[in-house]
């Protein structure tokens, strides 16, 4: 199909609980890698697993967010068609968000996936996004990108009717966020710091239970997109921008699709239309619990929302590995 004006797809909503089949596989079959220092190897049991996964749905899916060029990957890649066949479909997936702490037995990996009706989700490159997001019930455009720290926390605490101390930043650890997190710090603000994996951490500024407030800060810009499916589903404000480090990177982009490399992209440039996200956790964190191995078995929590209904569910599965296909559990 042409372009997204052209698409009068209905996504059926039976497809989101086809999604946590999806990412449940990938989960399930990363999970044997927790800890075992060997990221690769996680990651590439989750890819496979989805993969076959995705053999089961109903879809005739195209990959635009996944894990590469086709030159470079595999499975899952760029322009990949997947799916039994129906409904014309994008999908952005990762597989395993988190493999190092995968790997290493941290908090927080989980198994994802998105779904947007054809031309539906922003086709980022694999750079780095600047971010900032969130949540729901705020005046549009109370942070900005441009804005310093100091400034956005300023105005959040103003919207929120709190004090900055009240607030709760969520970024990513690393040294390149040293200003930043000097910055939250010096207004007042407290900060949780991820050892990796900021789709859930942006997602939680609109999970009030997560206790997040604001999110800053750069990371993967295919999970930029992924995270922002989620806020078009459950709602929330985010922006995001590409960061270039060449202009290799800046006509890799224009390839793509990105007409103005400067742009700020919000929640539905990123994922415009019926969007769908889904899920699984792989080790515990603040959004999904992990998978736990059971005798011949496994549980595992998922979540799975859209967003024309807005319903968000949260999925326990409990799995028979006698019964279960070999392909579904890696
Ligand atoms: P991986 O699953 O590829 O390890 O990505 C984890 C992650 O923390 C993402 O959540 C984030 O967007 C990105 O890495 C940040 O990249 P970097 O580690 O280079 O700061």
């Amino acid at each position: 199909m042409a372009d997204y004006e052209a698409s009068t797809l209905l996504v059926d909503r039976n497809l989101a609980l086809e999604l946590v089949r999806v990412t449940e596989a990938a989960a399930l079959a990363s999970a044997k890698w927790i800890g075992r220092g060997d990221k690769n190897s996680a990651d590439g049991a989750a890819v496979d697993a989805m993969r076959k996964a995705f053999d089961t749905v109903a879809i005739s899916g195209t990959v635009v967010i996944g894990e590469g060029e086709m030159d470079e990957a595999p499975m899952l890649y760029i322009g990949e068609h997947i799916g039994l066949g129906g409904p014309e479909v994008d999908i952005a997936v990762d597989p395993l968000e988190g493999t190092s702490i995968t790997a290493k037995g941290g908090p927080n990996a989980i198994a994802t996936v998105a779904l947007a009706e054809r031309g539906g989700f922003l086709h980022a490159p694999d750079i780095y996004m600047d971010k900032i997001a969130v949540g729901p019930d705020l005046p549009e455009g109370v942070v900005h990108l441009d804005a310093s720290p100091a400034e956005n926390l300023r105005e959040l605490a103003k919207a929120k009717k709190c004090e900055i101390g009240d607030l709760m930043v969520c970024t990513l650890d690393r040294d390149r966020h040293a200003d930043l997190i000097k910055a939250c710090r010096a207004a007042g603000a407290r900060i949780t710091l991820l050892g990796d994996g900021d789709v859930s951490g942006v997602i939680a500024v609109s999970q009030p239970e997560a206790g997040i407030d604001i999110y800053m800060g750069s990371g993967g810009a295919p999970e930029g997109v992924l995270a922002a499916a989620a806020l078009r589903c459950i709602g929330g404000q985010m922006f995001g921008r590409l960061m270039f480090e060449d202009e290799d990177q800046v006509k890799r982009a224009r390839e793509m699709g990105v007409t103005d490399p400067a742009k700020i992209y919000r929640v539905d440039e990123m994922a415009r239309g019926n969007v769908m996200f889904a899920a699984t956790g792989v080790t515990t964190g603040a959004m999904l619990r992990g998978v736990r191995r059971t005798p011949g078995g496994a549980v595992t929590h998922s979540i799975v929302m859209r967003s024309k209904s807005g319903t968000v569910r949260y999925v326990e599965g409990l799995h028979n590995f006698a019964r279960k296909p070999a392909a579904m559990i890696g």
